[in-house]
């Protein structure tokens, strides 16, 4: 503020904000001075606006709903990722999905490469997509007027540099002022422009954390490594929930909404063999049964260790602290390990009481009945704990054709004929359930 402000009552000016003012000695008659510049913005009632945003389908129904029924004109899409995760091929999947003219800024591949992926991909027709190789977001922002797109792909935000703006592509200064150009562009064209960004190697979206800010929806593209199976999820949304999850599958043809997760988690399962427990987790509004294992080896002499792989070492912890301290299950210099199969990661506490039962059955080397789902968060008591969305979870293990359930207490809504839904109050009680001729006692030591 250069003009500083004026005392209303006498006229005294100065730099600074004053309470009292130094000339008269008036109170609170500070007022910073009207800019003659200030523009004249349209004010209107919130209820006069029919506020349905005005969406385009992604021709990919799994991304549609994630976003919450498709792409919404003149708004902007972070589309995050590990390199290799498949961010290139899925953008490429939606651009020639949309029925809408559709263009691909490429900073990062040559055209003849993205020919290449469009080739792999069985993308035939190809009229309504327009490629250009820019890293220049002026260039790319051009490139949207002449086409008319009205979906875009920036891929990546990180490969842009305007030559206008100081330090290296991918910095903190370059991928705020491309996003910028990209966000302003989206507005002024009506197009949806969905910018591909790298994460760093824990995760965050490389460059300024500001640019989650910037854009009206986050995507997150996840997987393990090695593992074709791929989640799609919404971290912010303008727009829509984010509590829905894409669910994708890697193959030779790009990536292919999975059908039915639960059967795919579920495969290959060797039912019956100690330390496996199935759970159910909701993905979304979504539930999906996953198989849950566990390997305990005998005390060595690097005892004490703990491996957790698709599942929280903090819920692992507790896990294991309750059954040590509440069903005597201690497992002290043993060696632990834990995975969730199918490159899932077991987030929810819902998981809790499926761990509890996969670790008893590999300490005690005795099979958790294959007909058995688990469901319930473990307390530190030992207790069962109420979760979300119990109905829908129950109906899925049906559908899967288990016959028993294990949950919390009260929680026994939608039982029938087929499936037998058992509540038990604690971990002991569960454990007992399964295994009642099996005393627990201390099995650690050095
Ligand atoms: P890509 O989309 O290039 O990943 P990102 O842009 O996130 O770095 O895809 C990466 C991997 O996907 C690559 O290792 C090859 C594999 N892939 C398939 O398995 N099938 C396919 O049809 C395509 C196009 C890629
Ligand atoms: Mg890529």
């Amino acid at each position: 503020m250069a003009d500083g402000y004026r005392c209303e009552a006498c006229g005294h000016a100065s730099i600074r904000w004053f309470g009292r003012c130094p000339g008269c000695g008036a109170w609170s008659t500070a007022v910073a001075p009207k800019r003659s510049d200030a523009p004249d913005v349209e004010v209107v009632e919130l209820a006069a606006l029919t506020g349905a945003a005005r969406r385009l389908s992604t021709g990919e129904p799994e991304v549609d709903r994630v976003l919450g029924g498709g792409l919404v004109r003149g708004s902007t899409v972070l589309l995050a990722g590990e390199p290799g995760i498949g961010k290139s091929t899925l953008a490429l999947q939606l651009l020639t999905g949309a029925d809408v003219p559709a263009l691909l800024v490429s900073a990062e591949e040559s055209l003849e490469q993205v020919a290449a992926r469009a080739r792999r991909l069985g993308i035939r027709d190809g009229r309504r997509l327009h490629a250009v190789q820019a890293s220049d977001p002026a260039a790319a922002v051009a490139a949207v007027g002449r086409t008319g797109a009205a979906i875009v792909v920036v891929d990546s935000v990180q490969a842009l540099s305007d030559p206008a703006c100081e330090g290296i592509a991918g910095g903190v200064n370059q991928v705020r002022a491309c996003a910028e150009a990209l966000v302003r562009a989206a507005r002024s064209t009506g197009a949806a422009v969905v910018m591909v960004g790298h994460v760093t190697k824990d995760g965050a979206v490389a460059g300024p954390k500001t640019l989650e800010h910037m854009v009206d929806v986050v995507l997150a593209l996840e997987g393990e490594r090695g593992d074709a199976m791929r989640f799609l999820r919404a971290l912010k949304n303008r727009f829509g929930a984010c509590d829905e999850t894409g669910l994708f599958e890697m193959g030779p043809g790009g990536l292919a909404a999975v059908a039915d997760p639960s059967a795919l988690l579920l495969e290959g399962r060797r039912a019956g063999a100690a330390g496996s427990a199935v759970y159910c987790a909701l993905h979304g509004s979504r539930a999906v049964l996953g198989e849950v294992q566990a390997l305990v080896t005998s005390a060595g002499a690097e005892g004490g260790h703990r491996t957790a792989v698709g599942v929280a070492p903090s819920r692992l912890a507790l896990v294991l602290g309750v059954l040590a301290e509440r069903v005597e299950l201690r497992l002290g210099q043993r060696q632990v390990f834990v995975a969730t199969a199918g490159g899932t990661a077991l987030r929810e506490p819902a998981g809790d009481l499926a761990l509890c039962l996969a670790l008893a059955s590999a300490a005690t080397d005795a099979p958790v009945d294959p007909d058995v789902v688990a469901v319930g968060e473990v307390g530190l008591g030992g207790e069962l704990r109420a979760v979300p969305g119990i109905a829908r979870r129950l109906r899925e293990a049906r559908r899967m054709g288990f016959e028993r359930a294990l949950v919390p207490p009260g929680c026994c809504g939608g039982a029938d004929a087929r499936l037998r839904v058992e509540e038990v109050c604690d971990v002991r009680a569960a454990l007992t359930l399964l295994w009642p001729r099996r005393r627990y006692r201390v099995v650690s030591g050095a």
